[in-house]
């Protein structure tokens, strides 16, 4: 079945893109008393790395590079990200663009088939979002199993990866008739599955999907509406909701899209590998973050500390606290989704009328760490995380689901990822070699002989 006659198209955009790669340039080791050649391939952007695939069959040494801090594991035409100039752009746009003019299904499509839609497939697109979104009536009751106070997270990678079971021919990931729809209801579904973990969690009544609303606003609608009344969307939330959606959509190769992208390696099927990649999205350090940041500004509060009072504590590496939604891997100057964020979050909090203390506390850690030597000498400012969460909490959303809306968000950028690797011939299955550090050679003891 093909449903996006474009994906050919694509494809060869990308191998040819691949093939524009220029490998102009070598660096040389020195190994023992032999030099070796190694090439060096350049992006589009200018990076370059140096291509190791085969130094350990030429000098029998392999390279050691601990959380990855300086290995590039692909070649990906999908995001660009410059963390010294604080740059994002999504298949060559920038974020602030996207953010502006683009709706989280437009950029969803971008990121997954690496072209803006025409009229034509963005009509056909959104037609067949919103046509998917039920989920199967029997899933409804897998919900059942789990106690009230599941965190959402766990229900949501069990029921990801419960999609397969319903859809058995999603299970080979090579096939690519499939692939399309696939694609469509994992996104379509993802939403409904969100809000019913929601509601399980409040014991209130499914909503179910509304084809009349668009995503943004559909999603809100099966998160608040109740059977007892009327909902309508607030236009605000809306918009909120659509920007956030749209900053969190791609990161590239970070940990919960690694994960994806190399339990998709092994050819697992696109639910069982997105499912992973929420596994590893949940972890504070990633985007449990947006939940941790809220719930440290409670507890400041309820502690009734000082800004300052609470930078102290963290500048103190014994007391083990980190300034959650602060510091990033590769943003060294700013995480421009935050700067947006932060606007972001100023507007929605007025049109909607709060009034939250919690902003206020953030931005007064926010200046207290700008301007104090600790986070100015590691280069540690406000990530995506840090100022999200208000914006979640105006809108309605518990605490507990910060980092479901998080997954949504990041969904396709996950999808996007999955698809490059399954589509392109060269890929293998990923698999990292040790520097091995136990025991050398040993012998089994009987009982009576351990010591
Ligand atoms: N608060 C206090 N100190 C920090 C923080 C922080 N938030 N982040 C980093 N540091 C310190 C850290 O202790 C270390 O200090 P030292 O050099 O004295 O040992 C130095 O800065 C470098 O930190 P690192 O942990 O080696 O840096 P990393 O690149 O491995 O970690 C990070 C990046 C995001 C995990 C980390 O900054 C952090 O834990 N931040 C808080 C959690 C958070 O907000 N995570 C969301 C990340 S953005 C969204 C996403 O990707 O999901």
């Amino acid at each position: 079945m093909t449903l996006l006659p474009h994906r050919a198209k694509s494809v060869a955009r990308w191998n040819s893109r691949k093939k524009e790669l220029a490998v102009a340039e070598s660096v040389r080791i020195t190994a023992g008393n032999q030099e070796f050649e190694l090439a060096v391939t350049t992006g589009s952007e200018g990076e370059r790395g140096i291509d190791i695939s085969n130094l350990r069959a030429k000098t029998g040494l392999v390279t050691l590079d601990p959380a990855f801090m300086n290995t590039a594991s692909v070649e990906s035409a999908i995001t660009f990200l410059d963390g010294e100039k604080g740059i994002l752009r999504y298949r060559g746009i920038p974020i602030e663009e996207l953010g502006q003019s683009s709706t989280f299904i437009e950029t969803a499509f971008l990121l997954i088939y690496g072209h803006l839609p025409t009229s034509d497939e963005a009509q056909k697109w959104e037609h067949l979002l919103t046509r998917h979104s039920m989920i199967h009536e029997d899933m409804k009751r897998f919900f059942d199993g789990y106690p009230m106070t599941a965190h959402p997270m766990a229900i949501l990678s069990s029921m990801v990866t419960s999609l397969s079971s319903f859809y058995p021919y999603a299970l080979n990931a090579k096939a690519d008739e499939f692939r399309d729809i696939t694609i469509i209801r994992l996104i379509a579904k993802l939403a409904t599955i969100a809000a019913f973990s929601y509601k399980k969690s409040i014991g209130h009544p499914f909503v179910y999907p509304r084809n009349d609303l668009n995503y943004c606003a559909n999603f809100l609608h099966m998160m608040f509406a109740v059977p007892a009344e009327e909902y309508r969307p607030n236009a605000v939330a809306v918009k909120a909701l659509n920007l956030l959606l749209i900053l969190h959509a791609d990161h590239e190769q970070n940990c919960s899209t690694s994960t994806v992208r190399i339990v998709g390696s092994a050819q697992t099927n696109l639910f069982a590998s997105i499912s992973a990649g929420i596994c590893a999205l949940w972890g504070p350090l990633h985007g449990g973050a947006n939940q941790e940041v809220v719930e440290m500004l409670e507890d400041i509060r309820k502690k009734k500390l000082s800004a300052r009072e609470f930078i102290n504590q963290v500048k103190d590496k014994k007391s083990g606290t980190r300034l959650m939604g602060f510091g990033h891997r590769v943003y060294k100057n700013f995480d421009p989704r935050a700067k947006i964020i932060k606007k972001a979050c100023d507007d929605v909090l007025l049109q909607m009328g709060i009034r939250d203390p919690m902003l206020d506390l953030a931005k007064e850690l926010e200046e207290a760490a700008l301007s104090d030597p600790y986070f100015i000498e590691r280069k540690l400012y406000p990530n995506v995380d840090f100022y999200s969460g208000i914006i979640y909490k105006a809108l309605g959303v518990p605490t507990a689901m910060f980092t479901v809306m998080f997954a949504l968000g990041r969904l396709p950028g996950w999808i996007a990822h999955w698809k490059e690797m399954i589509e392109d011939p060269s890929t293998k299955i990923g698999r990292p070699r040790q520097i091995y550090t136990g025991p050398r050679e040993n012998h089994y003891l009987p009982m009576d002989k351990r010591g």
